[in-house]
Parts: structure tokens; C-alpha cells; sequence
């Protein structure tokens, strides 16, 4: 069912994404829609076990999600091994998460298949050899990841992506045997969330530093206000979650400051090359 007007429960969510509810939802509504706005990371779980067959049920809604030309470069590995994902935890910055989430699910671009199906039918493939196809893969995996938070969400379920698999590629990509092609995009933990240790709704910046209509315009003082607010909104999200509080757009500027804050992966091309992708 659709409605036009907010329920409070709706307000109180984009307050906490916008910092105001107000005349910032004034279209279409729904059910899955308050589903989305209260997305929150998940980065301390429950002992609670996961329910039986949850793994089918997230890869028929991660499959369900569209795919370049049905082409489906992309696949996943579930790890619930506990030293598997322990030193998984380890290549990526570790992470305590990552270790103590009872499933951490891998979603990898794949040119891989591909590839096989062409040998098997002795089938040239130089298609799988150019940026496009790996580029493909990245897409696909990450449409199918997002499909699977907002499954896992909708089951009470609470997740994190974990892009700091991509701090060692090489290392797990042995770590999971995969085979040539084969890419890690990130993790992403699963779980049930810690009750003592809720997750809040994390602001962003409002639709208009973010939507253009018909051309990419902004002026600069407009967007310069927008980032300013948000950096205000972002300190006192920090300060109601206790953390350490630093300017969004300054931790933006770290982050991008030098290519040793990319934690290893700006000699990314080099590893994927590595890892078998051509990239041409
Ligand atoms: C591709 C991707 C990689 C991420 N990698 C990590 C990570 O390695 N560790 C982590 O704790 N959070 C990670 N996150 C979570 C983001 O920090 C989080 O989504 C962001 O701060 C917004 O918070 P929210 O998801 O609670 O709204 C990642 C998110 C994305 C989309």
C-alpha cells in the first residue's frame, strides 16, 4: 500500500538521516520505503543463531536483483567457519566484526564462469579481458549485496559491508581458493544485533547537495552550506554515539589525502592484474 503522508515513525527516521523531517518526504510512501530510511551498519551481534536456510533465502533475493545483460559476473562465498573468519578479520584491518558475526558473506565480481563456459565450448572470450566486463562484475555484486541487506534488515537481521577485504586482495582471495578472475568487492557481516549495543541512523547530506535536476549545477556557496550543516549534523551524531568527533569534510580529506590512506589498495590495478584481470 502507498501512502502520501509520513507517519511519525517515518519523521523520526528522517530526522535522524536529515537532521529535519520536514517537506523532505512529501511523495509516494511505503512500507519498504521505512524499511530502507532505517538502514543502520551492525557492528556488534548476538550469540543468536541465524534461523535455518537463511542462506537460500538471501541468495534468492541477492539473484533477484538485476544483472548487466543477465550476464551475472558475480558470485559469493559464506564463511562461518570461525578461523576462517578470524584471520579473514585479520586481512581486513582487523576488524573484531568481522570475527565475531556468525556468517561473513563475501561478494566477489566473477569473470571466472565465464570463462569456463567459453573454454568448455571452446568459445574465444577476449570480451572478459577489458575494464568494461570487470567493471560489470564490480556492478553486479554490489546490486546483489544491497538486494541482501535489505532482505537481511527486513528479517531483523543487521549487517556491515566490509570493504577493507580489498586492503589484501591476493592474501583472500588464497584465503577462499579462488580460482583466476575472481575478485573480492567486500564483505559483509550477518547477524543478529547486540540489543545492549544498538546501531543509530547515521545522517547524510541532504538530497540537495546529492540530486541534480536535468544538469549537474550547484552553485558553490550553496554546496559549501550544505557540507557545513552536515559536518554539524555529523558532530552531534558522534557526540550522541560517543565518538571521537572530527568534521565530516575533514575525515573526507584524510581519507583522500594521500594514497597511503587507501590502507593498501591503491596498488589495487597492480594486484587485480595479479589476480588474473586483464583489464585492458
Ligand atoms: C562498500 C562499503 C564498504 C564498507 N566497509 C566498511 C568496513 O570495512 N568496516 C566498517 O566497519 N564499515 C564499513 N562500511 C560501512 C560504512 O562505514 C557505513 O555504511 C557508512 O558509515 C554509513 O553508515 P550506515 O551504513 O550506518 O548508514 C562500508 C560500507 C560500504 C558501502
Amino acid at each position: 500500500m502507498t501512502t502520501t503522508s509520513a507517519n511519525p515513525e517515518t519523521d523520526a527516521m528522517l530526522q535522524a538521516r536529515y537532521g529535519d523531517a520536514k517537506a523532505l518526504l512529501n511523495g509516494p510512501h511505503s512500507a519498504v520505503i521505512d524499511a530502507l530510511l532505517s538502514h543502520r551498519s551492525v557492528r556488534a551481534y548476538a550469540d543468536t543463531p541465524l534461523p535455518e536456510g537463511l542462506l537460500d533465502t538471501l541468495m534468492a533475493a541477492a539473484q533477484s536483483a538485476s544483472t548487466s545483460s543477465n550476464m551475472q559476473v558475480w558470485s559469493a562465498v559464506a564463511v562461518q567457519d570461525a578461523g576462517r573468519k578470524a584471520r579473514l578479520a585479520a586481512l581486513a584491518g582487523d576488524q573484531a566484526h568481522v570475527a565475531k558475526a556468525p556468517l561473513l558473506l563475501l561478494f566477489l565480481a566473477d569473470l571466472s564462469r565465464l570463462r569456463r563456459i567459453g573454454d568448455a565450448q571452446q568459445a574465444a572470450t577476449p570480451g572478459l579481458d577489458y575494464l568494461e566486463s570487470f567493471v560489470l562484475g564490480i556492478v553486479d555484486a554490489a546490486l546483489a549485496a544491497q538486494n541482501t541487506v535489505v532482505a537481511l534488515e527486513s528479517l531483523g537481521l543487521g549487517c556491515c559491508f566490509i570493504g577493507a577485504m580489498r586492503n589484501k586482495p591476493a592474501e583472500v582471495a588464497a584465503e577462499l581458493g579462488l580460482p583466476p578472475e575472481a575478485f573480492v568487492v567486500f564483505g559483509l557481516t550477518v547477524g543478529y544485533p547486540d540489543p545492549q549495543r544498538e546501531a543509530a541512523i547515521r545522517p547524510r547530506l541532504k538530497p540537495q547537495a546529492i540530486l541534480h535536476r536535468e544538469r549537474y549545477e550547484i552553485p558553490a556557496e550553496t554546496e559549501q552550506q550544505l557540507v557545513a550543516e552536515y559536518d554539524g549534523a555529523m558532530h552531534r551524531f558522534q557526540d550522541s554515539q560517543g565518538m571521537p568527533s572530527i568534521d565530516w569534510s575533514r575525515q573526507m580529506m584524510r581519507r583522500v589525502g594521500s594514497p597511503e590512506a587507501l590502507m593498501g589498495r591503491h596498488c589495487l590495478r597492480d594486484v587485480l592484474n595479479k589476480l588474473g584481470f586483464k583489464l585492458t
